[in-house]
């Protein structure tokens, strides 16, 4: 495993895929002058004050960091990393941490503009009562395995999920599973089904004003297989489609091999999006119920002409 100074870099207790990486106070300090020099709104407002975010954090290890970062995410074998402060003070707050996971994305790509906040980021709770129109706020509901921008035009090689705060929660454990663990890959994948091209809508929450076309299951340049799905959005044309899905979406959630992790407050996941499914278990019923959390989805930088 490769070595950062003050960085702790480890392989994840219930996944070889999954890296841990701990950052030590004295980066956490050290970032504490650079980040005060912008604000959220100008974080908002100039998408370059990230650029210069991102490069003060990366400048503290030698620009190791997103070397490394970068490696994980884009590897086939691993794909995933849970990167955090260490130790939790109240200097990690809630400001702090949409600055620490917005340096983390702009190491790795140009985030997509997120319509359900009208930014480059969306900050949102789980709370016990909820009136929305999709399955990310149900509290007590399995939210499903799922890839993320499954109904947007925008390239989305990568998402970012970070909990920003929680208080009276039990359960809501976070679930991940990579394709090449999942038992029924190579059924589905080898499905002509899974090929052809599905309608992807969204629920008015989403500020997404159109419906786009694409097949669940792709091939990347390695011969490996892709897949984009959600359960909620997907509009099957006919029988043969609707239910190839409840056999896709049958399979995936019987896995056995779902990596099912508590993430501690102020934990940040970036998984890629092409080969890691993600999802939540359902709460135990609390009437104080609250989540914070914050997600950044987009695509890696790719070579200017
Ligand atoms: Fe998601």
């Amino acid at each position: 495993m490769q070595k950062i100074d003050d960085f702790e870099i480890s392989q994840h207790e219930k996944s070889k895929r999954i890296i841990n990486i701990k950052i030590d106070d004295k980066i956490l300090e050290k970032l504490i002058f650079p980040f005060n020099k912008f604000d959220i709104t100008a974080l908002e407002y100039k998408p370059f004050t990230r650029f210069t975010l991102a490069k003060s954090l990366d400048d503290l290890t030698d620009n190791k960091l997103s070397k490394l970062m970068n490696l994980i995410v884009r590897d086939r074998d691993t794909g995933c990393f849970i990167i955090g402060p260490k130790n939790i003070s109240s200097k990690i707050n809630d400001a702090f941490l949409v600055k620490l996971s917005t340096a983390i994305a702009y190491l790795i790509g140009n985030p997509n503009h997120d319509a359900m906040a009208g930014k480059y980021y969306a900050r949102f709770f789980v709370k016990h009562e909820d009136k929305s129109d999709s399955y990310l706020r149900k509290a007590y509901t399995n939210m499903d395995l799922h890839t993320d921008g499954t109904y947007v035009k925008e390239i989305t090689d990568w998402l970012l999920m970070t909990k920003i705060e929680e208080k009276n929660v039990e359960g809501g454990e976070t679930t991940m599973l990579h394709l090449d663990d999942w038992e029924h890959c190579d059924d589905l994948y080898n499905d002509p089904v899974g090929r052809q091209n599905f309608i992807w809508g969204s629920p008015k929450s989403k500020n997404i004003g159109y419906k786009i076309e694409h097949p669940i299951f792709s091939t990347d340049d390695k011969s490996k297989p892709h897949i984009s799905y959600i359960d909620q959005f997907p509009e099957p044309k006919n029988m043969q489609q609707g239910i190839f899905l409840q056999k896709l979406s049958d399979s995936l959630e019987e896995s056995k091999n779902k990596v099912i992790t508590k993430l501690s407050p102020g934990s940040i996941v970036v998984a890629n999006n092409y080969f890691w499914l993600h999802g939540r278990k359902p709460f135990k019923e609390n009437k104080d119920l609250s989540r914070e959390l914050l997600r950044i989805r987009g695509a890696f930088f790719r070579k200017s002409k």
